[in-house]
């Protein structure tokens, strides 16, 4: 049979507040539509109920929109992958059975796509013909998102092992909560980062956790911001106000501090030089900044990812299920998205 020359893949991303959907050629990302909800600003998080609505409402719209930006017709993809986890369960529903439906309905596989998996992936899109710089294998890649933060070490594409991750709260999560400690909008991390732009990094010391090995914990510290905060205000109603950008700075470091911390270690255990960042926060500035420095004092070769593919979309789980398509890594049609997976399940 004659070899098929070009492999188009629809990606499906639903697990929290964005709806995605990209289509993929032969690895080339041909379009990619974000539609991020808004809903959830004025609670202070996402509303796993609204969320899954808001998703339900968007699917078509996204997915029409995605495959008109690419020029791909309907009939001419060769698979769908969706994100099957981790995520809120009811959103993740959403994208899974629009999936299936699609896959059913054209008669072509459905690829059930790890979301973190995706995130580590994204350093391999390419917009162009020509191959962009990408990382070789095995690197290491720090995932700092709202619910991960771990260091990984990426065999090839498909290829993970877990070096450290976190014990408790998630890098995003302390930025997120600390944030709503401030009383500043959801998600805390973009505006924390604003903020500490013009804010004094080293006005306020944060307790940082001291566990061995080259796990995370960041509960401890967002234990330190809240009672700092609550004891400053006992003796100045206005402090936060006064301080917001001081206060931001000095978390944002003491974050980028902690992550750092146990990266250094990794790369001394594993020899590894090659250090790529990615997730949400992946787009902060300091993070970004101090993965430069890196690169300059410590000669890492580091990859830092464009900001539009370090926050949820579709066109990293178009290029997982590309790779994993490759392999014959087809799901079942009976597949269910899981709000837990474990890391390693492809
Ligand atoms: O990867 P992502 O979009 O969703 C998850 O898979 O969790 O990550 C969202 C997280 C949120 O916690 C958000 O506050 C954080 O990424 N984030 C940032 C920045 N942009 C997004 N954190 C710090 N600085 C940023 N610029
Ligand atoms: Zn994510």
């Amino acid at each position: 049979m004659q070899k098929k020359s070009e492999v188009k893949i629809l990606g499906i991303e639903s697990s929290c507040d964005d709806t995605s959907a990209a289509v993929v050629c032969d690895g080339k990302l041909l379009s990619n539509v974000i539609n991020s909800q808004s809903i959830h600003e004025k609670y202070g998080g996402v509303v796993p109920e609204l969320a899954s609505r808001a998703h339900q409402q968007n699917i078509v719209v996204v997915v029409n929109e995605a495959l008109s930006r690419a020029e791909v017709s309907m009939s001419e993809l060769d698979a769908i992958a969706f994100t099957k986890g981790p995520g809120l369960l009811g959103s993740l529903l959403v994208g899974a059975s629009f999936a299936k439906g699609l896959s059913v309905s054209l008669g072509i596989p459905l690829v059930g796509v790890n979301h973190l998996h995706g995130h580590i992936l994204a350093h391999f899109l390419r917009e162009k013909d020509e191959d962009e710089c990408v990382p070789q294998f095995p690197f290491l890649c720090l995932l700092v998102s709202g619910g991960h933060s771990q260091i990984v070490l990426v065999k090839d594409y498909l290829d993970f092992e877990i070096i450290g991750k976190t014990i408790d709260d998630a890098a995003g999560e302390a930025f997120d909560k600390c944030a709503k400690v401030m009383g500043l909008p959801y998600p805390g991390g973009p505006v924390i980062d604003k903020l500490s732009k013009v804010g004094d990094e080293n006005r306020f010391k944060f307790s940082k956790p001291s566990i061995p090995g080259f796990d995370y914990s960041f509960s401890g510290l967002k234990t330190s911001f809240l009672y700092t905060v609550r004891d400053e205000m006992a003796n100045n109603p206005n402090f936060i106000t006064e301080n917001v950008n001081d206060l931001a700075a000095s978390l944002q470091k003491t974050i980028i501090d902690i992550l750092f911390n146990k990266l250094e270690k990794v790369v001394k255990q594993t020899g590894i030089r090659r250090v790529a960042i990615s997730g949400g926060v992946s787009a902060n500035s300091g993070l970004r900044n101090r993965m430069l420095l890196y690169a300059e004092r410590k000669k890492w070769q580091v990859y830092i990812p464009k900001i539009s593919y370090t926050t949820d979309n579709a066109a990293m789980i178009a290029l997982v299920g590309y790779y994993m398509y490759q392999k014959g890594k087809i799901s079942p049609l009976s597949v269910i998205p899981q709000a837990r997976i474990n890391f390693m399940d492809l």
